[in-house]
């Protein structure tokens, strides 16, 4: 056994470090950053929270820095200006993905990770003009009206009950059924219940945590093929099990339609019809419909329901912030009415809330990775091609050159000042910015303020005693979303 392993761990080291000297040999006209050790370049500086690490890098480097993890060349950049360079003046440049090899056949039809290509663009179109467009967003809005409703009316049962309410969790049911209301009219889960529908949203959250995971694989794509650390096989059973649920749901469409049932215009409605259309872009087959709603119910539901957990958790150590964002509801729409998605213009401390929460808590801290193919000059540095590409918008938030006492939560910073998070203003990026910006941005600030203002709008909030005494615990847990590590517990009293 020892003489078939041995050749080919002697070859591997070989290959390995002279991927090191090469890469090491050609550093020069490259951001400034750590020196790498052999092999593993500077791995072991990211730790488990490397948005931090790599804030605190940034300080001693700039905020254009390259490192070795691994095989690969990262870049990271941590300021609005280093942002800005990346994401629109080279954003054609930088709109390609690097792909983590746990995605595996996922990527291939998936609008998260396909590369900037005719296919790639058709399917954002479609979303853009179809999906996530204002008026079919209005269209559908008396759905997610009912479904924060029913959040309302759970924790009005809670509260009778004298039980402390878990935000992320009812917020993370919420948003799940909000966005599958939106595509199915359906829930797939339901907040009273943990059983089948809880898998649902176990299988969800796996997911996330498997796919933010560090994979051996992706710092050093030699050995990707042999899945060392086993998450691709790990996410690939994941990705299974949820589109047997999506299958589900397809094949009943389908039997509806060809008995002629009504239409529910909702998006998979919607996407069939494209489908029908012939649309040989896209490429609208079965595979493609697994892979965009696995996208949807991923990128969407934890990244709004961990926003509002810490938005919740932010108010109530600051009571001052409280007492304004309610008593701006309480002149706004008064605790009788419930809100509707045309309020939130009129709320303007709320919206500023969300903002700051934005700020120090960005769900998509380094954002997804950017790869380029070709060498790029960027602050007069060389990117070079194949580099991974990470914009640290944790650190940029919390950056004392844009933000006079960063560390405070206090949404007055964004009154009387116009933040456009839709990328036109890069001291705040939570959705990203240029071609690759979120598209389900007009959908999760509508979820967003809806099932935050309707939280405060009808209940008191307060901590447990020990909470209150001992504080908060505001551990965060680092995965595609930047979790509260420490559920948020909270006792509601209705209004
Ligand atoms: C608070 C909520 C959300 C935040 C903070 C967020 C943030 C992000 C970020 C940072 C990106 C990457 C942007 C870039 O590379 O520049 C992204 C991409 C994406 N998001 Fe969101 N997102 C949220 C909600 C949603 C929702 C509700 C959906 C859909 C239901 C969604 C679907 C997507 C998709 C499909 C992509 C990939 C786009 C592409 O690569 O072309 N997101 N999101």
């Amino acid at each position: 056994m020892a003489s078939v392993l041995f050749p080919w761990l002697a070859w591997l080291l070989v290959s390995l470090a002279a991927v090191y000297l090469l890469g090491h040999g050609r550093r020069r006209g490259r951001p400034p950053g750590p020196r790498p050790l052999p092999v593993i370049g500077s791995l072991h500086l990211l730790g488990n929270q490397p948005h931090r690490s790599l804030a605190r890098l940034a300080k001693v480097h700039g905020p254009l820095m390259s490192l070795h993890l691994g095989a690969v060349t990262t870049v990271v950049a941590s300021s609005p200006a280093a942002a800005q360079e990346f994401l629109q003046r080279h954003d054609a440049v930088f709109s390609n993905r690097s792909v983590p090899d746990a995605a595996g056949d996922h990527s291939r039809n998936s609008l998260v990770w396909l590369p900037n290509a005719p296919r790639w663009r058709a399917l954002r179109k479609i979303m853009g003009t179809e999906l996530f467009a204002p008026h079919r967003l209005d269209a559908l809005q008396h759905l997610r009206r009912d479904k924060v409703r029913e959040l309302v009316d759970h924790v009005g049962r809670l509260a009778r009950r004298g039980e402390a309410v878990n935000i992320g969790r009812v917020a993370f049911t919420t948003c799940v059924n909000l966005i599958s209301c939106t595509i199915f009219s359906r829930d797939l889960t339901s907040l009273d219940d943990d059983g089948g529908s809880g898998e649902f949203q176990e299988v969800v959250t796996d997911i996330m945590e498997a796919g933010g995971s560090p994979n051996i694989s992706d710092f050093f794509p030699a050995l990707a093929a042999a899945d060392l650390q086993g998450w691709r096989r790990r996410l690939g059973r994941l990705f299974a099990r949820l589109h047997r649920t999506f299958d589900e749901e397809i094949d009943a469409r389908l039997r509806g339609r060809e008995t002629g049932g009504p239409k529910k215009n909702d998006f998979l409605d919607l996407l069939l019809d494209a489908a029908e259309d012939g649309d040989n872009t896209a490429r609208l087959d079965r595979d493609t419909l697994r892979s965009l709603f696995t996208d949807l119910f991923g990128a969407g539901s934890d990244t709004s329901s961990s926003t509002l957990e810490w938005a919740m958790t932010e108010l109530l150590q600051s009571p001052a912030s409280m007492t304004k964002a309610c008593d701006e509801l309480a002149t706004v729409i008064g605790s009788k009415r419930s809100i509707e998605e045309s309020d939130i213009d009129r709320l303007p401390y709320l919206q500023a809330v969300v903002k700051e929460t934005f700020r120090l808590h960005p769900p998509v801290p380094l954002l997804i990775p950017r790869h380029t193919k070709v060498d790029t000059k960027i602050m007069g540095y060389t990117i070079p091609q194949g580099s991974r590409v990470f914009i640290n918008v944790w650190a940029m938030g919390r950056d004392k050159e844009t933000w006079p006492e960063p560390k405070k939560f206090m949404p007055e910073r964004f009154l009387g000042r116009t933040v456009d998070l839709r990328g036109g203003d890069f001291d705040l990026i939570p959705f990203g910015a240029g071609r690759r910006i979120c598209p389900g941005m007009p959908l999760a600030i509508r979820m967003v303020h809806l099932i935050l203002a309707s939280l405060l709008n009808q209940f008191t909030w307060r901590l447990p005693d020990e909470v209150e005494r001992n504080g908060v615990d505001m551990a965060e847990k680092f995965g595609v979303t930047l979790t509260k590590a420490v559920p948020l517990c909270a006792f509601a009293t209705p209004l």
